[in-house]
């Protein structure tokens, strides 16, 4: 929603592109919590402030208003608004810097935006990012993005999303890193790094428990027990914050009965009391009027009571603050203390990051600042990167020799076709290169490249000239077809009970292997669709979430071979809907599977329990041996590390990276244990016939588990390791933990 209103305005901007500013944005220092004598001063600085500001002001730095036509910079110039969002235009930003100047106080703005993956220049979404498992390249992505979004004047953004869902029927899976705690652990702090280092605040969000809908449907209540909350959900929002994120965003949903946006449980005694969080915490988009909706407030008065109370610091477009607080105040209904300490949390954050020694914007150096060669270059490698080879039949690396006439089909082959949910439209961006032009430029003028879209825009609803299409697609030596989702089929309240291919690409897509001719699909989507039909059926399947400004270049370098395939499912595709939820690091219940279809074990009547494509899978162009697992610390303590490495060889005839992957389980503890669980990954390029022997460093604290006290518990006992190219790898070794008891060891009191 808030998008729809950025998109009502920013057609004007192109005009606008050479008066865009932050030249320097590059040289931005990071930002970050200081500490020792420059935090005291900070917090002396916020002392002063409060002595000064009149309640309406301390409540105006509670308020959180977006941008829409005939906006009021006077609020601003009043103290009534003290932080805005979805500003881009910069002949607006510099209005509403100008206005914070002119306030009384003086006191700087959060300028905010939902900067997910991408300003101007796009990377893959960040379900694509995680499979790239490479997190100094997801660094450099939020890095960029982080530049981009600072140049236009902004200081906040609405990022990471680290929310765990093992549910691609939930719209939202892509904002996420895919089905596994580490990697999510990981991808957290990756993104809040490159984020603040590029010059904006990070957001982690949203706390917690989104990702666990009932059902994939969103903003649907979560039930999640206090180990698995603790286990899975907590984790990455504990990662991004050890990684600095200054703020913090509150979720839609309820969590075991209590909406996230009013549950002091966690809002305070997990996030701050616990973890000793000191940033601002601001709630969704109208997420505090909504806690009427969920049946736990009477009034707006009420809501905003309840969500202060619970460590809600600013509103965010719910208008319930600036509408009641101070009223609430005055009544002896809200405590002062309380609108002081989320305002001090508020500035905390500002002076912190710096954001009133940020420049206005400066007209003149825009332009460079977007979508400037090192940014594109870095969104072609994450692109590349995250491309994952599901399938091949030899078809690929296409050749030139035997594949001389190539038929393009789909609308998403062209960059102006796909739209992606998370894109603030109408930010200047240069013309990109669509799938066809980079083919024919990459396979020389040996190939003939034919394009048809085959589907109307906007999701595939209809076709677009079938006769020509299949006339096209048989005339063809390969048919290359881009297919997938885009527009409203995924993000935000796009929660789906069929996985399909949306519209008519699925019968598209039956017309083109009907041609007879090899059919390499290219998916690019925001979830695991179903796709067993097509096993065994297609020449090639190549999987993209959506791969960015530079993804259809990088995609014809996978296909002709320019660039060897190296990212690894995030998340397991299932079989079929039914399955779901389907995950690799599952319990292995009382009756596992074993004898195949015999009936009294797990299983489904009517389908495998095996996904589709497992977590960590994916194709090269070469191949891989992983061998002679040498455990080096076979007995370790609750403090201690295992150490463990492999040797990985490239046996193939080309150069190419591998993601190293290691699985550990503990085969038996006072609870049962999932079958393995990802502990450590190191991605390695090597050249063809080359080894390298990969090392690995695991805390002993990593193999714990929650209690149902949410106390993190190390046992003792055995533990078996994997280690290989997927989590279906077979490759064992063996190591013990000794030393503690049973009565755990506790991490972070
Ligand atoms: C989304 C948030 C987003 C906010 C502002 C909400 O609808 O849930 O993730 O940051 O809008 O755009």
């Amino acid at each position: 929603m808030p998008r729809l209103l950025l998109r009502l305005f920013l057609g004007s901007l192109a005009l606008l592109a050479p008066c865009l500013a932050g030249g320097d944005a590059a040289a931005q220092a990071p930002m970050g919590w200081k500490t020792g004598p420059e935090a005291a001063a900070i917090e002396r600085r916020i002392d002063r402030l409060l002595r000064q500001m009149t309640l309406d002001e301390k409540v105006g730095q509670l308020h959180l208003y977006g941008r829409r036509e005939g906006f009021d910079y006077g609020e601003i110039r009043a103290g009534r608004i003290g932080n805005v969002m979805n500003f881009v235009d910069p002949v607006e930003m510099a209005a509403v810097q100008k206005a914070a100047r002119e306030s009384r106080l003086k006191i700087p703005l959060l300028i905010g935006l939902d900067a997910v993956h991408g300003v101007s220049t796009y990377f893959p979404l960040p379900l694509g990012q995680a499979a790239t498992f490479n997190p100094a390249l997801v660094e450099e992505a939020a890095l960029w993005t982080g530049r981009e979004a600072r140049a236009l004047g902004i200081n906040w953004t609405f990022a990471p999303m680290v929310d765990m869902s093992r549910d691609p029927r939930w719209g939202r899976l892509l904002e996420g890193a895919g089905e596994d705690a580490h990697l999510s652990n990981i991808m957290a702090a990756a993104r809040t790094r490159g984020y603040q280092a590029g010059g904006v605040a990070a957001t982690v969000k949203h706390f917690v428990g989104y990702g666990g809908g009932e059902a994939g449907r969103d903003y649907n209540t979560a039930w999640i027990p206090t180990e698995q909350l603790h286990d899975l959900h907590l984790p990455p929002f504990r990662s991004a914050l050890d990684a600095g994120s200054l703020s913090v965003m509150a979720a839609f949903n309820s969590v075991n009965g209590i909406p996230a946006t009013a549950h002091k449980g966690m809002l305070t005694d997990v996030l701050r009391r616990q973890w000793g969080f000191r940033g601002l915490v601001v709630s969704d988009f109208g997420s505090i009027p909504e806690l009427m909706a969920h049946g736990i407030a009477r009034d707006e008065a009420e809501a905003a009571r309840k969500a202060i109370a619970a460590g809600v610091d600013i509103d965010m477009m719910g208008f319930v603050y600036s509408r009641h607080l101070a009223a609430e105040v005055r009544a002896g209904r809200v405590p002062i203390a309380q609108v002081d300490e989320a305002v001090r949390r508020v500035l905390r954050v500002k002076f912190h990051a710096g954001m009133d020694t940020i420049n206005d914007i400066d007209p003149k150096t825009a332009e460079s600042a977007l979508q400037s060669p090192p940014a594109l270059d870095a969104a072609r490698r994450a692109a590349r990167e995250s491309i994952i080879l599901l399938e091949n039949d030899g078809i690929l690396p296409l050749d030139p020799a035997r594949h001389r006439r190539i038929a393009v089909i789909g609308a998403l082959a062209r960059p102006d076709q796909e739209r992606v949910w998370t894109d603030p439209a109408g930010v200047p961006r240069k013309p990109l290169e669509s799938l066809d032009a980079a083919l024919a430029r990459l396979l020389g003028s040996g190939a003939t490249v034919s394009y048809q879209p085959g589907v109307t825009t906007y999701c595939g609803k209809e076709f677009a000239d079938r006769a020509a299409t299949v006339e096209a697609a048989s005339a063809a030596d390969v048919i290359v077809a881009k297919l997938g989702e885009d527009c409203e089929f995924m993000g935000e309240g796009a929660s789906r009970t069929r996985l399909t291919l949306p519209g008519v690409q699925d019968a598209l897509l039956e017309e083109l292997i009907g041609t007879g001719k090899p059919v390499v699909v290219v998916l690019a989507t925001g979830r695991p669709l179903v796709l067993s039909h097509l096993k065994g059926r297609l020449a090639a399947l190549v999987q993209t979430f959506h791969a960015g400004s530079e993804g259809r270049t990088a995609i014809a370098e996978i296909l002709t071979g320019a660039a060897n395939p190296s990212g690894k499912t995030p998340i397991s595709f299932p079989r079929a809907v039914g399955q779901i939820p389907v995950y690799y690091d599952h319990l292995p219940t009382g009756r596992p599977e074993t004898k195949g279809r015999f009936r009294y074990e797990s299983i489904f009547m009517d389908e495998a329990n095996q996904p589709l494509y497992p977590f960590g899978y994916g194709l090269s162009y070469t191949r891989f041996s992983i061998s002679d697992l040498r455990i080096e610390t076979p007995r370790i303590d609750p403090n201690g590390q295992l150490k463990a490495s492999v040797l990985v060889s490239n046996t193939g005839s080309r150069d190419g990276q591998e993601v190293v992957q290691l699985y550990v389980r503990q085969p038996v503890a006072s609870i049962s244990r999932p079958v393995r669980q990802l502990k450590a990954f190191e991605k390695v390029m090597l050249k063809a016939g080359s080894s390298q022997r990969v090392s690995f460093t695991v805390p002993a604290q990593a193999l714990g588990y929650h209690n149902a006290a949410g106390r993190l518990m190390v046992e003792a006992g055995g533990f078996e390791v994997h280690v290989g190219t997927s989590s279906l790898t077979e490759l064992k070794g063996e190591f013990s933990v000794s030393g503690s008891t049973r009565d755990g060891v506790r991490l972070r009191p």
